[in-house]
């Protein structure tokens, strides 16, 4: 079995919210069509939580896979403050 790397990370939003809206914040929308459309080509899934301007990511997949993964996400400017919490295979605690 391939080794699995698990990554977990925070950060804050740069946009301004869409507070008006009942529906899913347009900038998280996007985001999550993009990670869609990478999914099948990286094979890196993803959990992504978002509230009160804050964004929690859980990243899984093969290592090299998600530190690309991880490096586009660290160049994007719709967030910033990103604090890595945990960088390990999945299941270890
Ligand atoms: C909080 C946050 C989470 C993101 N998560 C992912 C992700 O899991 N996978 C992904 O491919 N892009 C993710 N992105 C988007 C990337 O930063 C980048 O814009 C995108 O991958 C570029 O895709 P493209 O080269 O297809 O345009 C995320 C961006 C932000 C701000």
């Amino acid at each position: 079995m391939p080794a699995i790397l698990q990554l977990l990370y925070a950060s804050r939003i740069t946009f301004r919210e869409n507070a008006s809206s009942q529906d899913i914040e347009p900038e998280v929308r996007r985001i999550l069509m993009q990670s869609r459309q990478n999914e099948p080509r990286s094979g890196v899934v993803g959990a992504l939580y978002y509230g009160d301007g804050d964004f929690f990511q859980c990243l899984e997949g093969e290592p090299e896979a998600v530190r690309d993964t991880l490096e586009r996400i660290l160049r994007d400017d719709r967030h910033e403050e990103v604090r890595i919490l945990r960088e390990q295979p999945p299941g270890k605690h």
